[in-house]
């Protein structure tokens, strides 16, 4: 059974109305953040959400750990539909399944000690006392390699590299001892030459404290490295679902295949034939119709643009939404 197992889950969000729309009575409109998608996570599985910016990777990473509430769907976590849980069963929950978002920077408070920033969900919780606590703090700290726990846990988050900032994010979701984290974009603010610490920092915490990542990053390059099974975002659906070595050396859908011919290339006599994607990612408020991506698609043809293709197996794990695959 897979711990996670995402069924058919949307998320519109309203757009605010102006006065003019209002006295013209104009229809109310959404953006369809997420907009019918669903994929499963086994137990221990890395499985990265990849797509450009406003794809819906952020949104999707949301919504699995009920930080919003889908629109319609459900989210079946450990065999229960968690979509609609409020109050108590929420809070329980939430112990288990936690979410680190992409700016460190902006997710500490400049004003709390870094101890505490990861301390403090163990006394919202109330566990155990104020010297447990900290003990149990100070092991997070030497876990996400902030040591000597003791010099680093009176520090102001000012005074951190953005990599140790990051660390302390990661102290802040193992703290409860989770069982799933969804991180989004982690090492999308840290300098490049940390970033393979960051890394290894959360494939290390997956292997000794047994957690199963949603991996979110727009950046395929840096999903090799950790992912096991690969999902690919664009305009709030998925296209493409593989593992890794086969989306990475045989993309089928023409985005995913623009999204791989993107990744640099580190030998210079490798020439990169074609860089689609080419053109803007349409709005998600009115995405265009049939298959979404094809106004932006070199293989477009005739059903593409009256018919949206839908996500469909081919076996070995592998799902394609692409008319080009349907036979
Ligand atoms: N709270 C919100 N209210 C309105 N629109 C939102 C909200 N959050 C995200 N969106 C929109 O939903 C789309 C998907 O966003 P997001 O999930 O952040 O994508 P990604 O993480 O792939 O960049 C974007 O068009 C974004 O502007
Ligand atoms: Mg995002």
């Amino acid at each position: 059974m897979a711990l996670v197992e995402v069924r058919n889950i949307k998320k519109y969000f309203p757009v605010t109305k102006g006065i003019i729309d209002a006295l013209l009575a104009r229809e109310e409109e959404f953006v369809r953040a997420v907009d019918g998608i669903s994929f499963e996570i086994e137990k221990g599985e890395v499985l990265g959400l990849a797509g450009e910016s406003g794809s819906g990777k952020t949104t999707t990473g949301r919504l699995c750990v009920r930080l919003i509430r889908p629109t319609e769907g459900e989210i079946i976590y450990n065999g229960k539909d968690i979509a609609k849980l409020k109050g108590k069963e929420l809070r329980s929950i939430r112990r288990r399944i936690q979410f680190t978002f992409q700016d460190p920077t902006s997710s500490l408070n400049p004003r709390l000690k870094i101890g505490d920033a990861i301390g403090d969900a163990l006394r919202l919780q109330g566990i155990g006392s104020t010297e447990e606590r900290k003990e149990r703090t100070e092991d997070v700290l030497e876990r996400v390699g902030l040591s000597p726990a003791k010099s680093f846990y009176n520090r102001l988050p000012h005074q951190l590299s953005g990599g140790q900032k990051q660390r302390v994010v990661f102290g802040r979701a193992i703290i409860l001892n989770p069982e799933f984290v969804v991180t989004d974009e982690p090492v999308a603010m840290v300098d490049v030459s940390i970033k393979a610490q960051i890394l290894d920092l959360m494939m290390d915490l997956k292997k000794e404290l047994d957690l199963t990542y949603l991996f979110i990053s727009h950046d395929l390059a840096t999903s090799r490295h950790v992912c096991d099974r690969i999902a690919i975002m664009y305009l709030g659906k998925i296209v493409e679902v593989a593992d890794k070595d086969r989306i990475y050396e045989d993309p089928l859908h023409p985005y995913a295949v623009g999204l791989m011919s993107a990744i640099p290339i580190p030998d210079p006599k490798v020439k990169k034939t074609e860089a689609v994607p080419r053109g803007e990612i349409p709005s998600p408020i009115n995405p265009p119709s049939g298959c979404r991506f094809h106004p932006r698609c070199p293989k477009v043809f005739e059903r593409c643009p009256n018919e949206e293709p839908e996500l469909r197996n081919l076996g070995n794990g592998r799902q394609v939404a692409c008319h080009l695959y349907d036979y």
